[in-house]
């Protein structure tokens, strides 16, 4: 029997990145899969085609999580496909690179649209369709909510939002049977990564390797295997917690030397 046999799961940002990789985890283990894109529709559909050679269902959702009527008709249409929903992740963002005193308002709304003030309404919308079932809310955070990242207040300011209602809500949700809890990943190399450093990217990444104990940058898949056990029956007992899914980059002081990394 699969993990998540008999499972429905959406994905927003599932078109790609660790949206992506999660989306195509959870259906490898058994999931019906709901990929959610903006943009990206001839990669999400490619991202349905894995699901359904996988022999799960799965279907293509598109919003932009900007807009509040597009998240509340993205769960309609999972109603409406699925009846029900067991696991939602909450991993789509956005937001502009800027040092706080470049930020407009336009800038901050955006963000805060897309990872609070959307996550908040699509959590209620989640719970709604999780009536009944042991459903499970992953929310996909960022490191520099409490580290220093140049550029990245908006996002990161809006990420420490996010873990605080990852919190208030795994409590509240807990008595209705649905267990909320979130990752909080260090550098992955995807498109965003990449549009955040720009021409720099390979020096950004190389000093982020020299500081990460697992002598590394993570994959999406790395991110994607935490957030299926956080997705599955096994972390039921973990609650409100963000964890760092960062092969230890936050851990050591930048004023220490590592040890060289083995392989
Ligand atoms: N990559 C990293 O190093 C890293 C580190 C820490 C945390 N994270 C977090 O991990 C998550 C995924 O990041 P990623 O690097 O995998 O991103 P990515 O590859 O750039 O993908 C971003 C996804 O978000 C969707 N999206 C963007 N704006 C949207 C909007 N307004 N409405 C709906 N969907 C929207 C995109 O959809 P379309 O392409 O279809 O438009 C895309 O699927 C994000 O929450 C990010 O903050 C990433």
């Amino acid at each position: 029997m699969s993990q998540f046999a008999d499972k429905v799961a959406l994905i927003t940002g599932a078109s790609r990145g660790i949206g992506r990789a999660t989306a195509l985890l959870l259906a490898e283990r058994g999931a019906a899969v709901v990929v959610h894109y903006k943009r990206g529709e001839a990669a999400a559909k490619e991202v349905v085609e894995q699901v359904l050679a996988l022999g799960r269902r799965g279907i293509s959702v598109q919003a932009d999580i900007e807009q509040p009527e597009e998240i509340r008709r993205m769960f309609e249409q999972v109603g409406e496909r699925f009846g029900v929903l067991d696991i939602f992740v909450a991993n789509a963002a956005a937001t502009a690179f800027r040092k706080v005193l470049d930020l407009k308002p336009h800038h901050l709304a955006r963000t805060y649209q897309i990872s609070v003030f959307g996550f908040v309404q699509a959590a209620q919308e989640a719970a709604r369709l999780m009536a009944g079932r042991r459903g499970k809310i992953v929310t996909v955070s960022s490191f520099p909510t409490l580290r220093y990242l140049p550029n990245y207040a908006a996002l990161g300011s809006a990420k420490a939002a996010l873990e605080t209602l990852t919190r208030y809500l795994a409590v509240e949700l807990a008595p209705l049977g649905i267990t909320v809890n979130g990752v909080s990943p260090g550098l992955v190399e995807t498109d965003s990564s990449r549009t955040y450093a720009g021409e720099d990217f390979e020096r950004f990444q190389r000093d982020i390797v020299e500081s990460t104990p697992k002598g590394r940058s993570g994959t999406p898949d790395d991110i994607a295997r935490v957030v299926a056990f956080l997705c599955s029956d096994d972390a039921e007992w973990i609650v409100g917690q963000t964890i760092m899914v960062d092969g230890g980059m936050t851990i050591p002081s930048p004023y220490v030397r590592l040890p060289e990394a083995r392989p």
